[in-house]
């Protein structure tokens, strides 16, 4: 693979850990990271029996780990399992094991709602909360195994219902906020949930975002029986017999549970994400590995200390707000924020306002955030003391080195190490991360996995790549927190994830490895794309679109996006006798918005006559991608069924422009 200058150049550039924060830190050296490293492949079994034990256990498990990677031909093949026979009840280990202790009276979540109100949840309220709830759910009719939606906006009862949920063994379904209430219908269905739990509303960018009414809209035709409302903003609302208050029903419950414990397979939870067709996947995690890595990489990527203080600013609607907001810090004793709102309200340095009110000492974002951040200008951070910060990290795409250097000088003072954290819904918790008073970082690499992730770049095959030669990323072992199924469709999660290369777990991404062994993610090979952090399927918006009555094809691809990373491009072929216009397109996006939500609006719709197809009719995307991108099309249109398409689309284009 050919390395543009840049690269060569940002990869001579080196951050190693600074002294003072490498003395106290957890792992102190680059050799002790390598010698984990070894210790961990090599005994794989007693180093995550050694993290594992960190965690409550009821009962002691009899296996570590049971089975292997799964025979991406055989479409039955089992996911390996972990600490087998084992039972522990995760709440417990998140809460009753630091209400018992010191920590009591510990805050556990500090809350800042957008319109400014603010609570501190200490570890003993906490626990009572989720008692309560748990004891509330119980009443409602949840049992253990039972499926529960969550459609929340993030303030601590967002929280309280996922423990409350792990805690009685319902698995929980947390439904990103931001989504319409077709993909939360989609996502009911697809868990079989009886019950949702929801808020009147929450506050985005000083508006009520109006979860009821989605969710009034959401469970019609669904076996839906309970809805269970926290009231958040005092908006009109129609009730139903079905709706149940939070403040009738949790509020006044019994502050006492006794938790039971659940097998260390038992199921936590499921969380969609989208895949390379137009059905979302249910991923499913289990109790005792999920928490067991959640725990260890709080701990060891963020450094986590009992004086810290720690916001990630992910929703808990993605895998980045279960594993670190909610289990990952938790399970720690550690102190998270917790904040409802948008970056920008009410101005552009409300993020640094909260760092420096709260003496936030964690950071963790994502590189859109700092994209927009940097736009808004240094003017926003510099009104502000953010000294109290000691580590900030980065996740869910890559990071851009010009990004990367600007959160290390503006936010981080030149000071704090930076931890670029690749991981994905599937793996439950971070995979390559800078150690940071370890490991020396270059802007824009995840440098190397962490102990216990046999992470690799392959060939299709499953030969390893040279430095540089550009590949499949994959993983080699079992880890604990793999997913173990995508509910209802075995099959496919055996191929989607082991039927590509040859015994290995495929993540999908593309990436390199230099000299140095440090890890460069590429971005996505399938028909996945991320925007803004938020990860869509080609398909999914296609299947949006063509969903309208005046669309008769449509083909939807990513362009690169300075702000988002990647942009949806949609191209759209309109039904005989409705015209192409700009009324049109307005009305595809919003179609879009009310199928899937608003992350999914296509930044441009272009439409065309016909789509460029192969003589066996594959829409031809590579093509697509060159034209959205407004590079010429390049590369071999020998296979095009009619070569006049592109030139018409890529004319299209120019007009436009
Ligand atoms: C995809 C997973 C992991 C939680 C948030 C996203 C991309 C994630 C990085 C990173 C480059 C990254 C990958 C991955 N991604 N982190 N540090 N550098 N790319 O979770 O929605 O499951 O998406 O996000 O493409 O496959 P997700």
């Amino acid at each position: 693979m050919s390395q543009s200058i840049e690269s060569v150049l940002t990869e001579t550039r080196s951050f190693p850990p600074p002294p003072d924060f490498a003395k106290d830190a957890r792992v102190g050296s680059f050799i002790d990271y390598e010698s984990l490293y070894d210790r961990a492949a090599r005994e794989p079994e007693t180093f995550w029996a050694e993290i594992a034990s960190e965690l409550a256990w009821a009962t002691p498990w009899k296996k570590v780990l049971e089975g292997k990677l799964p025979d991406g031909s055989n479409p039955e093949a089992p996911a390996p399992k972990w600490f087998v026979g084992g039972k522990l009840n995760a709440s417990v280990s998140c809460l009753d094991r630091h209400a018992a202790s010191w920590r009591k009276n510990k805050a556990a979540i500090i809350f800042e709602g957008e319109p400014g109100d603010t609570r501190v949840l200490t570890y003993g309220q906490l626990h009572r909360e989720v008692c309560k709830a748990a004891n509330a759910l119980t009443e409602l009719g949840v049992r253990e195994g039972d499926f529960v939606a969550i459609y929340m906006p993030m303030i601590p009862e967002a929280a309280v219902a996922m423990l409350a949920c792990a805690r009685i063994g319902a698995p929980h379904t947390v439904v990103f906020g931001g989504f319409s209430a077709e993909a939360l219908r989609d996502r009911i269905l697809d868990a079989k949930a009886k019950i949702v739990i929801t808020a009147d509303g929450g506050w985005r960018r000083g508006q009520i975002v109006p979860l009821k009414e989605n969710v009034d809209k959401a469970v019609i035709g669904t076996a839906v029986s309970t809805v269970l409302v926290v009231k958040r903003c005092d908006t009109p609302y129609t009730w139903h017999d079905r709706d149940v208050w939070w403040h009738e029903v949790v509020t006044p419950a019994s502050p006492k549970h006794v938790a039971k414990p659940h097998d260390s397979e038992h199921t936590l939870f499921t969380l969609y994400t989208s895949g390379t067709t137009g059905k979302p996947k249910g991923i499913l995690h289990t109790t005792g590995g999920y928490l067991t890595v959640a725990a260890y990489t709080s701990k060891l990527v963020f450094d986590l200390r009992d004086d810290d203080v720690f916001w990630c600013t992910a929703d808990i609607g993605w895998v980045t707000g279960h594993s670190y907001v909610v289990y990952g810090p938790l399970a720690n004793g550690a102190t998270v924020v917790m904040y409802e709102g948008a970056p920008n309200q009410p101005g552009p340095d409300r993020f640094w306002q909260i760092i420096e009110k709260w003496g936030v000492t964690v950071f963790y974002t994502a590189p859109t955030a700092i994209r927009a951040f940097m736009r808004w200008g240094d003017e926003w951070p510099a009104k502000h003391d953010l000294s109290s910060l000691r580590l900030l990290g980065s996740v869910g795409e890559p990071i851009n080195p010009e990004a990367w250097m600007w959160y290390r000088l503006q936010i981080g003072g030149d000071r704090c190490p930076i931890v670029d954290t690749w991981w994905q819904t599937e793996t439950g918790g971070i995979m390559i991360s800078p150690l940071p008073g370890a490991t020396p970082t270059k802007p824009g690499s995840a440098t190397r996995p962490l102990p216990g992730i046999a992470a690799d770049i392959v060939k299709k095959d499953g030969t390893s790549c040279g430095p540089n030669d550009g590949g499949f990323l994959v993983v080699r072992k079992p880890w604990p927190s793999m997913l173990r199924t995508i509910a209802g469709d075995h099959e496919r999660f055996v191929k989607t994830y082991f039927g590509e290369v040859a015994n290995c777990y495929f993540a999908g991404d593309g990436a390199r490895k230099d000299a140095d062994g440090y890890f460069w993610i590429m971005g996505r090979v399938d028909d996945v794309i991320n925007v803004a952090g938020h990860r869509l399927s080609t398909m999914e918006v296609e299947s949006a679109l063509v969903s309208h009555p005046k669309v008769a094809e449509a083909a939807v691809v990513g362009r690169p996006d300075e702000l988002k990373g990647q942009a949806i491009v949609a191209f759209v072929t309109p039904r005989m006798g409705f015209v192409a216009d700009d009324a049109l397109a307005r009305e595809l996006r919003e179609h879009v918005v009310k199928e899937i939500g608003a992350l999914a609006r296509p930044e441009e719709v272009r439409f065309a006559e016909a789509l460029p197809k192969t003589r066996s009719g594959k829409i031809m995307r590579r093509l697509l991608r060159e034209v959205a991108s407004g590079s010429a099309a390049r590369g071999d249109t020998t296979t095009l069924e009619d070569q006049g398409v592109l030139e018409r689309l890529a004319q299209s284009f120019a007009q436009d422009e």
